[in-house]
């Protein structure tokens, strides 16, 4: 028999009976069973981690993309053969999704290994899937093309259009401040997510798309094209294929995934103005490969790359317009001078050789600006500290309202996603425009998992009023499509005795952009009282991912993982 290591195809990984030669026999014999012929098992193979699931409205096209992957695979010389991995729609998923981002993780990293196969097509879209299947592969090492599923379509009411989710936001904003019926918000319902793929702006899964594009992962010019256009079964196709090639090489994820390539991928997120649950995901997938990225880091890079992306939630465009306007190709091009261009891509190109092949390409640039003249000239997102957030917090200044920036206010506490939900609307709430929200316990030790609730509805009786934006501030998560002057990711989070579990109604809080700075204006010792009288964490869960999960993961700004799963 041959040497483990140098096996290929079928005869990978062999089940273990104490006999090698039985187990080959027995593995083809079952494999015959499902109608395979000698030829075909012959053939090196090609495993599609598939993620359909009727729980998951972006990954509706799935099936027809797979048969497009099949169609590369074979044409290429190899067996596809397609697996399943847990799905995760992203508003299906109680109490949150990213919960249950490193269990697709990990069900991705074993079945790519225990499973025979000799590269991987991983089809993901939804916002926890890509970066799942990526830190998957990457732990794994086989050889991986990314593909994801491409944006949706932009729906229309009332000859206006809409796109998932950040429209989603905006109507609801103005149901609750009196100037959306009950029936307009019943019709704006239905038009909101109107086609197959993931959310129509630049929100967590569009992010992660261009950032599986910027490592290297994911083919050229395959994150914007939306989901139901040709070019996404073409692209699906050419993925296929892609993996196929790869084989012989053998390129594998972490001569792709290195310090150049995530620094590559840091400067593309800054240069989208794209979601601050990237950072969180990126520093993940980077940690799977050892590289560590801190808030020092974003900043240092945030400080000279300029926004060149004009997509909502920020800015006026929906996905399908960047993919029409040039796409990731695009911005890649005008960021060349910033970007480590030696390195390696999925298609065995470096960055450099591939975007030397783009002259004369169309670009739209009322969608992609030149570096010349950006949209900002610094990035759209920055890392903040201070003493309301010793470790870190995170601020999306693209979405941030210019004069809130800097702003010194008093705290309006919530102590809870509960607290909030029974007090937000009271008409008593003592509440101005000027004061600073505050939401605790939503951070990732806390029951709620970190959900995307950073964004704090604007008090009912304040909305009514005309008010848009406060500063906000909590150890939670916000969607990819929502905006405002917004602080997340508060790091060490309230359920650990964080700064942020000590904030008082009536404290001081400032913020400064400009100094990166977020401060609670409280005397220490009075500080120490309120530690001192902090109740006791909550129990653990008593079994199962949830105990796993509270005893192992890491903070947000150590990408939220879990620490037996990190690359030392
Ligand atoms: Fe799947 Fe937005 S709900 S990407």
């Amino acid at each position: 028999m041959a040497e483990e290591s140098s096996r290929r195809g079928i005869a990978r990984g062999l089940t273990n009976y104490g006999d090698p030669a039985f187990a080959a026999y027995l593995r083809r014999s079952f494999a015959k069973s499902m109608g395979y012929g000698d030829e075909a098992l012959a053939k090196p193979i090609v495993g599609i981690c598939h993620t359909p699931s009727g729980f998951n409205n972006c990954h509706r096209h799935f099936p027809e993309m797979l048969e497009a992957v099949k169609r590369g695979v074979l044409a290429e010389g190899a067996l596809p053969v397609p697996f399943p991995v847990i799905s995760l729609g992203e508003v299906f998923l109680s109490p949150t999704s990213l919960k249950f981002r490193n269990l697709m993780a990990m069900d991705v990293e074993e079945m790519v290994r225990a499973q025979p196969m000799d590269a991987v097509v991983l089809m993901g879209g939804c916002d926890k899937t890509v970066p799942a299947e990526l830190m998957g592969a990457v732990s794994a090492n086989v050889p991986a093309v990314m593909l994801v599923g491409g944006p949706m379509m932009t729906g229309r009411y009332r000859g206006e259009r809409l796109g998932a989710c950040t429209d989603c936001r905006r109507f609801w904003a103005a149901y609750r401040g009196g100037k959306v019926s009950d029936t307009e918000i019943g019709e704006i319902e239905g038009n909101l997510a109107v086609t197959a793929g993931t959310c129509a702006v630049m929100g967590t899964a569009s992010t992660m798309a261009c950032i599986a594009e910027a490592l290297g992962m994911a083919l050229p010019d395959s994150a914007a094209a939306p989901a139901v256009h040709a070019d996404r079964l073409r692209i699906a196709e050419e993925s296929g294929r892609t993996a196929v090639r790869l084989i012989g090489k053998p390129i594998a994820p972490r001569e792709i995934v290195t310090r150049k390539s995530v620094e590559n991928a840091l400067r593309v997120l800054l240069a989208l103005s794209g979601s601050t649950n990237a950072v969180i995901h990126l520093t993940a997938i980077a940690g799977r490969a050892g590289i560590r990225i801190t808030l020092d880091d974003l900043n240092r890079l945030s400080a000279e790359t300029p926004v060149l992306v004009d997509l909502k939630p920020t800015g006026d465009h929906y996905m399908e317009d960047f993919h029409a306007a040039g796409g990731m190709g695009a911005v890649l091009a005008e960021l060349a001078p910033l970007l480590h261009l030696d390195a390696l891509t999925v298609i065995g190109e470096t960055l450099g050789e591939r975007l030397a092949r783009r002259a004369g390409h169309y670009v739209n640039r009322a969608v992609v600006r030149e570096r010349a003249s950006p949209l900002s000239p610094v990035g759209g997102l920055i890392g903040l500290s201070g003493s309301l957030a010793p470790d870190g917090a995170l601020l999306k200044r693209a979405a941030a309202t210019p004069a809130l920036m800097e702003h010194e206010g008093r705290a309006v506490v919530f102590s809870s996603l509960e607290d909030l939900a029974a007090r937000i609307d009271d008409p008593d709430l003592d509440v101005t425009a000027d004061d600073v929200l505050v939401l605790q316990n939503a951070g990732p030790r806390s029951p709620s998992g970190m959900p995307e609730a950073g964004y704090l509805p604007i008090p009912r009786k304040l909305a009514a009023a005309g008010v848009k934006d406060m500063v906000r501030i909590s150890d939670a998560r916000m969607s990819g499509t929502a905006f405002g002057t917004i602080i997340l990711h508060v790091t060490p989070e309230a359920a650990l005795g964080g700064p942020l579990a000590l904030v008082r109604n009536g404290d001081r809080i400032a913020l400064s952009a400009s100094r990166h700075a977020i401060d609670l204006l409280v005397d220490p010792a009075e500080l120490a009282r309120r530690r001192a009288a902090l109740p006791p964490p909550p129990a653990s869960p008593p079994r199962g991912y949830s105990r796993l999960y509270e005893r192992t993961v890491l903070p947000a700004t150590e990408g939220c993982d879990f620490d037996f799963l990190r690359e030392p």
